[in-house]
């Protein structure tokens, strides 16, 4: 019975402020202002609400290709740069093992997998006119028959802020890796848990803006709330303008440091909000000043001379302090 008045001189006066009708403003991330609260707040915690971008640090790659360069050992080589990050994207195994419970990061959990890089391919042998064939199916790419991998109740043990999933549109097991996407949506939408859609790239599929443009939007369209796609210089501008969630970018294969700050840069220009990279932070010479570099794009407006002039202080500073 906290708020009744016992008499006139009780405490302050209530203050309905009608002059001042209650402000709905819009939310600050791209095609989320209709969200509930839970997937907002989280998805709050992914992007930074200043910028509306993000730092996502990539490295969930052993889930198909085991101990990558650079993830050996995830304790000495990654720990190092998860303060620098936004959010980070692993697989449910490393986060209980390395991982330690008290991080404030959010966090970005595989939900896709079952294949790994050495899957067989779907094959064929047989006789035509005699001669004996071996032909593989184009589009069975082994490492797209995935299912999903994790289950909703293990997304909130994990404090899970968003789920990854990869999607191959225009491999021959399209349907079902979207099927995978629409069926985490609908687990992760009932607890305000965000799914970010990830273009896969295969053999099959052509690494360009048509065929960019077409899989974040499908993806976008049947319910991820945020795509991640690769940077092309051709066109980028027209797979962000058409995609109405947020793209961030990955990094792709290890490039020198400055061209994968100029990749960075431009990606954030021409409307991508934000990236989410592996290879190009941790197989760095200087993982950590990379990360820092790396942020300084994103989120500190440097362009990509500042940036790498930034990486190569950081990298000789270390040097330095070794001596
Ligand atoms: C696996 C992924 C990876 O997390 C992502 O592509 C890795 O980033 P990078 O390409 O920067 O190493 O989604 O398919």
């Amino acid at each position: 019975m906290a708020d009744i008045q016992t008499s006139a001189s009780d405490k302050k006066e209530k203050e309905y402020f009608t002059h001042l009708p209650q402000e709905a403003p819009g939310f600050f991330l791209k095609g989320s202002h209709q969200y509930d609260w839970g997937l907002k707040n989280r998805l709050s915690r992914v992007f930074n609400p200043k910028d509306g971008r993000t730092v996502m640090l990539a490295f969930d790659h052993g889930y198909f290709q085991g101990p990558t360069t650079g993830l050996e050992r995830v304790d000495q080589t990654i720990l190092p740069l998860e303060p620098y990050a936004d959010c980070l994207m692993l697989t449910r195994g490393i986060q209980r093992s390395v991982i330690p419970a008290s991080t404030t990061k959010a966090i970005a959990l595989r939900a896709s997998g079952g294949t790994s890089m050495i899957s067989p391919m779907e094959e064929w042998e047989g006789e035509l006119d005699g001669k004996k064939l071996k032909l593989s199916r184009p589009g069975f790419e082994p490492l797209s028959n995935e299912s999903t991998a994790l289950t909703i109740e293990e997304a909130i043990r994990l404090n899970a802020s968003i789920l990854a999933v990869q999607v191959f549109v225009g491999s021959a097991y399209e349907r079902q890796s979207l099927k995978n996407m629409t069926d985490l949506v609908d687990a992760a939408s009932r607890y305000g848990i965000g799914v970010m859609g990830v273009v896969a790239v295969g053999r099959a599929m052509a690494r360009n803006a048509q065929y960019f443009r077409l899989a974040t939007r499908i993806m976008a369209e049947l319910g991820a709330n945020v795509v991640k796609c690769y940077y092309l210089e051709e066109g980028f501008d027209t797979i962000t303008s058409c995609c109405p969630v947020p793209i961030v970018i990955a990094g792709g294969k290890k490039l020198p440091e400055l061209d994968a700050l100029k990749m960075c840069f431009n990606a954030i220009n021409e409307g991508a909000n934000g990236v989410d990279m592996g290879r190009n932070i941790f197989q760095s010479d200087a993982p950590v000043a990379m990360m820092r570099a790396v942020q300084g794009v994103v989120h500190g407006g440097l362009n990509p001379k500042k940036a790498f002039e930034m990486y190569n202080d950081l990298k000789s500073d270390k040097k330095k302090a070794k001596k």
